[in-house]
């Protein structure tokens, strides 16, 4: 039922555990891509990907296969039976409605949660030591959802939250400093959605803080109506690329990617992953993303970083939204 390629060996030197296994739900452009970036950059020893299209699943797992030749060893299967996930070590959710062009990612919750609770009993009996990546939107209100569900512990329920509006910000920052995107630290924080905002007040390019950052001429490069033109084009950013091709898929799935490689490799890496948060600058209860050291075992914990007044402010607007949203659904 599968389709698989058995690799002759396994080759060393690949970025992967060579145990692990990450079950992707959802063999559309987003699972798929999530998929390729994983194989490519051999992050896992088996991928897995469920949908209940049973044709288009076998048929992406089988074209991702074909690229045995020139990738990292890595066994790709796709079926509609979920138990393909079996004992995945990360479980990561993509499957669900997504955006019309202008619509705002809040307005799925109620479609994407009844997909959800439909297939939660099922993922937990295939998958149960699975740390869940949530990446459907709205991602955050699903968080909740999931780990209300499931009753997983909190630090195994996560979503790609703002991680890849941080990738966007930062792309913002390096081309109006002229450094990569690697040497700006700065971080989206809050909703994957209309009330996420920058962290401003602790954002640096190369160590300078990044309200002191100068330009060519000697003058201030980010004054605050530079900030505010940065923040809403990337809150913006993936409602013009809906517009453009009807969805985003490669940078998401290259986020996740990375999540999931954060977590198998156990890196501790700090990214702004979506889990509940409690007492976190006074928000509990509701999942939103800060930033957090995300390893083996999931969200380790959230870092306690320094906020301006008007961040705080704007981290309880974020989960005033949410939470909206949750009690709206019922939760
Ligand atoms: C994105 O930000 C639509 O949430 C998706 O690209």
């Amino acid at each position: 039922k599968t389709a698989a390629t058995s690799p002759s060996s396994w080759s060393s030197g690949t970025a992967g555990d060579r145990r692990s296994k990450i079950g992707i739900v959802g063999a559309g452009a987003v699972g798929s891509s999530l998929a390729y970036f994983c194989q490519i950059r051999g992050i896992a020893r088996e991928i897995a990907i469920y949908d209940v299209a049973s044709e288009k699943v076998h048929a992406e797992a089988a074209d991702l296969s074909h690229g045995a030749m020139f990738s990292p060893s890595t066994v790709v299967s796709g079926s509609d039976d979920v138990s393909v996930l079996a004992g995945a070590d990360i479980v990561v959710i993509t499957a669900g409605a997504k955006q019309k062009p202008g619509q705002p990612r809040l307005e799925l919750a109620e479609a994407n949660v009844n997909i959800l609770r439909a297939m939660t009993p099922k993922l937990l009996e295939v998958a149960p030591d699975a740390v869940y990546v949530l990446v459907t939107n709205p991602c955050d209100v699903l968080t909740s959802v999931f780990r209300e569900l499931s009753g997983l512990p909190k630090e195994r329920v996560m979503s790609s939250g703002t991680v890849l509006d941080t990738s966007r910000l930062r792309l913002r920052l390096s081309e109006e400093a002229g450094v990569s995107p690697t040497s700006v630290h700065a971080m989206i924080v809050g909703e994957h959605g209309d009330t996420e905002f920058p962290l401003w007040s602790i954002a640096n390019i190369g160590s300078v803080p990044l309200l002191e950052w100068r330009n060519g001429t000697g003058e201030l490069a980010f004054p605050e109506d530079v900030r505010d033109t940065i923040a809403d084009e990337v809150m913006h950013a993936a409602y013009s690329v809906i517009a453009g091709k009807g969805a985003t898929n490669y940078a998401i799935g290259m986020a996740g990617g990375s999540i999931c490689q954060a977590i198998l490799s156990d890196q501790h890496a700090v990214m702004p992953v979506s889990t509940i948060l409690e007492d976190y600058q006074g928000v509990s209860g509701v999942a939103l993303s800060v930033p957090s050291v995300v390893g083996r075992a999931g969200v380790l914990h959230q870092l306690p970083v320094p906020m301006s007044d008007g961040e705080v402010q704007q981290l309880h607007k974020s989960a005033d939204a949410l939470r909206s949203s949750l009690s709206t659904l019922g939760f």
